[in-house]
């Protein structure tokens, strides 16, 4: 309730008799209404402001005082001492209270508000009572909404600064900087990006740094993964439907599309969406329409899209899996994310940040790592890239050793590539450490889904292998917290 707040008042003003009157006229609510200050030229009131910092919340100036810094220029210097506080201007009756010239540079400056003093022989108001209280409280009232905003605003900027820091891109090869620079670029413009390169090598994390660098970073980010769904699923998921559309259709469901209205869909594996929504993508990028089951009005969503895969689209065309119209309007802008083995400066950097990462996560102490190690790791072809980097440094941590060898590493790559170390599993399994069968069977299973992921150039195709429905699969992965 505003009126019951003290709302703490500087007047500007050098004429006794209007100061007076200003006073006369707040008289009613001087509990409130509290003049702290009444200065009688610019300079001095500057002075107080900047030493009383956030004290004040509204200024009531005259616009025609004596003294050097007055107007406009006073308006502004006092909003660049705190851009939030509330400025009432009164002026002379003089001004002509329809010039709205005067008006609008009084605004421009920054003013609130202003009002034409009522002529001197009325001497109790300075202006009509009501409307001179109710602005003041109002200019309060405005006061408080900018700080909230710009606390949601600090808010939201933190969440942002929060993500990229928990997400960074690390690297400082030639290819990493040449990426980050396309990033930062694609980042800056609206256009669609495609976003290539093999499995593990960060195609998804690209396309979250162009989002979260874009001018949508506080829009929604909707990633969806087109191998994740059954076909006839999809085009729900993406589009949604109307109540009633099919039988069964009992409610009305909002596609992703119309859920990142004004933000980013990240579509990954795209190579896997069907013939089918692949015209319905078409359209949205075309028209910037989508085609929900059911709905007869057109449909208007502004969403940026990113899309992803780690095939070569052109033999995709040639298959005729692919649309080569829809591949021209996702190509506008290409990102190429290069394999780890031809940026394997990187990879000493890579391996210190995911050990401490990892460490971190799983409160254990950060083993050292021996240089012969790093340089055998730098030697390998790692088909997997980062993720397999990743999961290899994870099973050195299980292994619970101080130091990492060469042969560490060479018998968790090998865990990696040829299914088993010596006794036929990757852990070593020690009597003094048996694990309830539940927490084993766990470990055992996002072992080898780890393993299986590795050896496949996609989730849709390790899904496939291991014989399972793709939401089957990415349910268990994130069950597995592999996702
Ligand atoms: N340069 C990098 N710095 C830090 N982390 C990285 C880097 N590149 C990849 N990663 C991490 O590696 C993992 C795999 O990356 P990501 O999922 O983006 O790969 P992808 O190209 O989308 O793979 P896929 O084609 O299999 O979907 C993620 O955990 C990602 O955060
Ligand atoms: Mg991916």
């Amino acid at each position: 309730m505003i009126l019951n707040k003290i709302i703490k008042i500087l007047l500007i003003e050098d004429e006794e008799y209007d100061v007076k009157r200003v006073r006369r006229t707040l008289e009613p609510f001087k509990d409130r209404l509290v003049i702290k200050k009444v200065e009688s030229d610019g300079q001095s009131a500057l002075e107080y402001l900047a030493e009383n910092k956030n004290l004040i919340d509204v200024v009531i100036m005259d616009f025609q005082i004596v003294g050097g810094i007055t107007g406009e220029s006073l308006i502004k210097a006092m909003k660049e001492i705190d851009s939030l506080l509330q400025i009432i201007v009164i002026t002379k009756m003089t001004v002509n209270v329809t010039d709205y010239d005067f008006a609008n540079a009084l605004l421009e400056a920054g003013a609130m508000w202003y009002c034409t003093k009522y002529p001197g022989d009325i001497e109790d108001f300075i202006y009509q009572p009501t409307d001179f209280i109710l602005s003041i409280m109002n200019a309060y009232h405005k006061k408080h909404i900018l700080i909230k905003e710009k606390r949601s605003t600090a808010k939201l900027k933190s969440n942002v600064q929060e993500i990229l820091e928990n997400n960074r891109i690390i690297g400082e090869s030639q290819s990493i900087t040449k990426l980050k620079n396309q990033i930062e670029k694609a980042a800056a413009q609206e256009a669609t990006v495609l976003v290539t390169g093999e499995s593990g090598t960060g195609k998804e994390l690209v396309a979250r740094h162009i989002h979260y660098l874009s001018n949508r970073r506080y829009e929604k980010y909707v990633t969806i993964n087109s191998g994740s769904l059954p076909h006839e699923l999809i085009e729900s998921e993406l589009f949604g439907f109307e109540k009633g559309s099919f039988t069964g259709a009992n409610y009305s469901k909002v596609g992703l599309f119309e859920l990142a209205n004004r933000g980013t869909i990240f579509l990954d594996e795209i190579a896997e969406l069907p013939l089918s929504a692949q015209v319905k993508l078409l359209r949205v990028l075309q028209e910037g329409e989508i085609d929900k089951i059911g709905r007869t009005e057109k449909l208007n969503v502004d969403v940026r899209i990113i899309a992803a895969t780690n095939k070569v689209l052109q033999e995709e065309i040639k298959e005729r899996r692919f649309r080569e119209d829809l591949f021209y309007r996702l190509n506008v802008v290409t990102i190429y994310v290069p394999p780890m083995r031809e940026r394997t400066e990187d990879v000493p950097m890579l391996v210190e940040h995911f050990l401490e990462k990892f460490c971190r996560e799983m409160s254990l102490a950060a083993p050292q790592i021996k240089d012969e190690a790093v340089l055998y790791m730098q030697k390998q072809p790692w088909p997997g890239n980062v993720r397999q980097l990743q999961n290899v440094l994870r099973r050195l941590l299980f292994l619970g050793v101080n130091v990492i060898t060469r042969q560490d590493v060479e018998q968790a790559l090998g865990g990696a590539q040829q299914t088993s170390s010596k006794n036929g599993n990757s852990f070593e399994w020690n009597r003094h450490e048996i694990l309830p069968w539940r927490d084993m069977e766990k470990k055992i299973k996002s072992e080898y889904f780890n393993f299986v992921r590795e050896n496949c150039s996609s989730d849709s195709e390790a899904a496939r292998i291991l014989g399972l429905a793709p939401p089957n699969y990415y349910r268990m992965c994130k069950e597995l917290g592999l996702k």
